[in-house]
């Protein structure tokens, strides 16, 4: 049976430096504390709480000699700055993706104009971008919302990073409506999500069987699912190399694999190194 990997899995870029980040600091000594789960991944979040890194709810449970967290999805200036005064350490594992969001809502609002930021108003990285534009900012889930907003003041449009680019231009086609002033529109959406699918999509056409490894709350994997399933009817989703069957590959020659944006590599050459290692009787 032969075992092949799309061409893009697992930890996109911004999630693999906030691990790296972690590591370092667990290395160089560090108590460590993450402001939220680091990732939505259970068996790496065990791994990284092996080495004794915990997750804190609010900064007001950090302690000075700990050293605090910034995840990927970034925080408000405020709590940044909270975290600055309990912490004598804050590692800031922002992604440079959401970094670049904050900063254009910055300066909009600097300049005193309004920021619409396309995404889910309760989602982390959306609440850290509203607070670098709080009198300026407001978040709509999608063009149904546009009605709800006052008139708007030479705005800027910008994306949640994981948002559909269909979702974001429609909306910010729609918001035109809100102002006579000059729009401009900045998509920032992060290609992490589409490039997986995509890759998963190639793939699945050429396999008899395909295995998405990753969390079963984990949309980003469901979606991965759903993707494969639209041409190999024998697509998985498993956490671990555990859950594979190998009544589930019976005649299968090529198998498929991929993982989502929070699955660890280590989980991923688990699989990978179990599958190569069945023996199916031959036809
Ligand atoms: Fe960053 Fe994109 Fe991942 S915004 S955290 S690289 S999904």
């Amino acid at each position: 049976m032969k075992v092949l990997l799309a061409d893009e899995y697992g930890f996109c870029f911004g999630v693999e430096r906030a691990v790296e980040m972690v590591e370092e600091a667990v290395a160089a000594g560090d108590t460590v504390r993450s402001l939220g789960p680091l990732i939505h991944n259970d068996q790496e979040m065990q791994r990284l709480a092996s080495q004794g890194v915990a997750t804190v709810e609010l900064p007001i449970q950090i302690t000075r000699s700990e050293t605090a967290v910034i995840r990927a999805h970034g925080v408000t200036p405020e709590v940044q700055r909270d975290l600055e005064s309990r912490s004598s350490k804050v590692v800031d594992a922002t992604c440079p993706f959401v970094t670049r969001v904050q900063r254009l809502a910055a300066r909009a609002a600097s300049e005193d104009r309004h920021v619409i930021v396309v995404g889910s108003p309760d989602h982390p990285e959306m609440i850290g971008v509203k607070g670098y534009a709080p009198d300026h900012a407001f978040i709509i889930k999608d063009e149904s919302e546009v009605a709800g907003l006052p008139r708007l003041k030479r705005p800027l449009i910008v994306s949640q990073t994981t948002i559909k680019a269909q979702t974001f231009f429609d909306t910010a086609e729609a918001i035109k409506s809100k102002t006579d002033d000059e729009v401009e529109i900045v998509n920032t959406i992060c290609s992490a999500t589409r490039d997986r699918q995509d890759a998963a999509r190639a793939l699945a056409g050429e396999v008899d069987a395909f295995y998405v490894i990753g969390g079963n709350h984990s949309s980003n994997s469901r979606k991965l699912l759903s993707v494969c399933k639209e041409q190999c009817d024998k697509s998985f989703l498993i956490e671990t190399a555990d859950e594979i069957k190998e009544e589930d590959l019976a005649g299968v020659e090529r198998v498929g694999v991929t993982a989502g944006a929070s699955t660890p590599k280590w989980l991923i050459d688990q699989v990978v190194a179990k599958l190569e290692g069945i023996n199916l009787p031959s036809h």
